[in-house]
């Protein structure tokens, strides 16, 4: 795992843009794992830019999302199907029909998680993954237990992120409480991965991710065993390390 300091937040979007854009140059069917949440908006809206100018193309690009959440229907503004749409999808020229997102809304989540799975699987797993962390070191939205969830399945929130996400929403209650998410095995299996953070509220889970013990307790200190890692963090977020 390599740890990139960058001196802020636009800093930690222009590196991280740089890296996805260079793979889909050399590589332009890359399979793409995707994330949402504050962190890589400005990676997505950087590679935007880029893709308009003529210097990169996503047109022959797939993705999969690493999560959304249960109950929301795609066109719900805080689902992540929406998010994914506003911030990149109807900005660049990727194929919306090469575009997957967990299904949210499915009758059975938990059927609709296994066919996620199988549908990765058989797409041969993300190139390149992108990620964000939350402040108790969740990715996706695997978070702390006493293992190590593998495929994508149904997750009960913690308080903590049920929290830390409500700032999109109108209120606290209206905070889904369960959510899909790829596991860690489905996320470690991607042959390259991009971890981005920004802002003070996000150093401890950055040291522990980077520097501590290996633990379900912290579901980001597995990407230590991965073999192409790279952490793109700016300065509050790189405070401890
Ligand atoms: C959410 C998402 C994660 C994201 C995390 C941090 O819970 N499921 O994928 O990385 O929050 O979000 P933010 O980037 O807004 O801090």
């Amino acid at each position: 795992m390599e740890l990139v300091r960058a001196k802020d937040y636009t800093d930690m979007s222009r590196k991280a843009a740089n890296i996805i854009s260079a793979q889909v140059i050399l590589h332009p069917d890359t399979i793409l794992g995707l994330a949402t949440g504050d962190t890589p908006k400005g990676t997505y809206a950087q590679l935007a830019e880029w893709q308009k100018k003529g210097d990169c193309s996503f047109a022959r690009c797939s993705s999969y999302n690493l999560d959304e959440y249960v109950g929301l229907s795609d066109d719900h503004p805080q689902s992540y199907h929406y998010f994914m749409r506003k911030y990149f999808f109807d900005l660049v020229d990727i194929d919306i029909a090469n575009t997957h997102v967990p299904d949210g809304a499915a009758d059975d989540p938990a059927a609709a998680c296994e066919e996620y799975d199988r549908m990765v699987a058989a797409a041969g797993y993300p190139d390149l993954q992108l990620l964000g962390i939350g402040r108790n070191g969740h990715i996706g939205f695997n978070e702390p237990d006493d293992h190590f969830a593998r495929g994508t399945h149904v997750v009960d929130l913690t308080e903590s992120t049920i929290e830390a996400n409500s700032r999109l929403f109108d209120s606290i209650d209206d905070v889904p409480r369960q959510a899909m998410s790829m596991g860690i095995q489905t996320i470690m299996l991607a042959r390259r991965i991009l971890v981005l953070a920004s802002g003070a509220d996000k150093a401890q889970a950055v040291h522990d991710m980077v520097f501590g013990l290996i633990t379900p307790k912290v579901p980001a200190s597995i990407l230590q065993l991965h073999p192409n890692c790279t952490v793109i963090a700016d300065e509050a977020a790189c405070s401890l390390c």
